[in-house]
């Protein structure tokens, strides 16, 4: 996309990938895609805030041209090191080998350890501000929002927060750059929270520090480093923000997430006859079949809802492995304090749910209800089943249990 001037002299000159697959080589954004947003201030000194991942030199360098010539660039202020952020670095400074890059002193030690780079790098203080002509900058350390060194930028005249990688999300910029020109909003705003659960959330803390320690700041529009610029209503990203970080210090709102694997169906069969007994409660469900869904698009059905089925067979004497593979994600995401019910069949011995308590334990899982069946599910078994699911969505709806429904 051609560069968008944002206000007078500011300008976005952001990439939009399509090709990569795997975002962090993990999650999947094939048909999502991602922004890197980048900034360029055009004023008596020149500064880029932001750069992008190392194969998009190119075109980021094309859109740098569009506005100034690259060698007359007097700073690059890099908010965050992760390669998404800083991959055309090395060849920029071959280029403007006299450009100065200011960064957080925990970057300026990244910075040597990533690229190799020592020179011309100033570390800037909490608060302190340079004069760029017009234009002032004043920076702020964001530590841990989302790597230690992470730092984010106001500029004063604009009233702009260039706030790195917090207030971002996944998908690839359709066009327009701006939310009030944004005609797909849900779209950004699921991606956004995917994003915020997979590659912020852990940091959640950190997030609701730097949103208070910003408080005081009048911002009239957040840039962020993935996503829509929010200049129309930059408080709605902040409120969504601040609600997702809060959950990790609650159960989350009420609802169910239920997810299962299934070998020959018979652990599907009881999973719909669970989701039935939940679906008479009033209570909100997602169903994910482990095996067919990558666990970046179940993740923020569990971070955000209180609830968690989990349907699983045996399988060799231990929990179906690709639910493990879900429940160690779960782990490593800190996704913690949601109350947790589990059923599913096993062909002779059992085994699935052996050791759960203590992976519940260590989640701060609370373990409501469960069971087992041999086999294919029995008549028996189906009703066993929908009273299991009813049970557990009035817990999880506020409702009580009707022992004669
Ligand atoms: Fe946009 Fe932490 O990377």
């Amino acid at each position: 996309m051609p560069a968008v001037e944002i206000c007078p002299n500011v300008y976005w000159i952001g990439v939009n990938d399509r090709t990569t697959d795997l975002f962090e080589g993990i999650w999947p954004i094939s048909h999502e895609g991602v922004s890197y947003n980048a900034y360029l201030i055009d004023d008596e000194k020149k500064a880029i805030l932001d750069l992008a991942k190392a194969f998009k030199t190119d075109e980021f360098f094309e859109a740098i041209g569009e506005i100034a010539d690259i060698g007359s660039l007097d700073y690059v202020v890099i908010h965050h090191l992760e390669p998404d952020h800083s991959g055309v670095l090395s060849t920029l400074i071959r280029i403007a080998p006299k450009i100065t890059l200011l960064c957080s002193e925990k970057c300026k030690e990244m910075l040597a350890s990533f690229y190799g780079i020592t020179e011309n790098v100033r570390a800037v203080k909490d608060g302190e501000t340079i004069s760029l002509g017009k234009h002032t900058l004043q920076f702020f350390m964001t530590p841990h929002v989302h790597w230690p060194e992470t730092m984010m930028t106001y500029e004063s005249e604009n009233q702009i927060l260039f706030s790195c990688d917090a207030f971002g999300g996944y998908g690839a910029l359709r066009g327009t750059i701006f939310d009030d020109q944004c005609t797909d909003h849900s779209f950004y705003e699921t991606e956004a929270l995917r994003y915020y659960v997979n590659i912020v959330a852990k940091f959640s803390g950190p997030v609701l520090r730097a949103i208070e320690k910003l408080s005081g700041l009048d911002v009239r529009i957040i840039a962020p480093s993935h996503g829509l610029i929010w200049r129309k209503d930059p408080g709605r990203i902040v409120h969504l923000y601040k609600t997702w970080a809060g959950y990790a210090g609650n159960p989350g709102e009420p609802g169910i997430t239920l997810m299962y694997a299934s070998m020959y169906g018979n652990t599907e069969k009881m999973m719909n006859a669970v989701a039935q007994g939940i679906s008479g409660t009033g209570a909100e469900i997602e169903i994910f079949d482990v095996a067919r869904t990558h666990v970046s698009y179940i993740l923020p059905s569990l971070w955000t809802k209180s609830g968690v089925v989990i349907g699983a067979p045996t399988y060799e004497g231990s929990l179906f492995p690709l639910m493990i593979d879900v429940l160690n994600m779960v782990a490593v995401k800190h996704i913690r304090k949601k109350r947790a019910a589990v059923f599913g069949s096993y062909g002779w011995s059992g085994g699935a749910q052996r050791g759960l308590e203590k992976r519940f334990e260590s989640l701060q899982w609370e373990l409501m209800d469960q069971f087992e069946f041999c086999g294919a599910p029995t008549a028996g078994d189906i009703r066993q089943g929908v009273e299991f699911g009813r049970k557990f969505g009035e817990i999880i709806s506020g409702g009580s249990a009707r022992e004669d429904a």
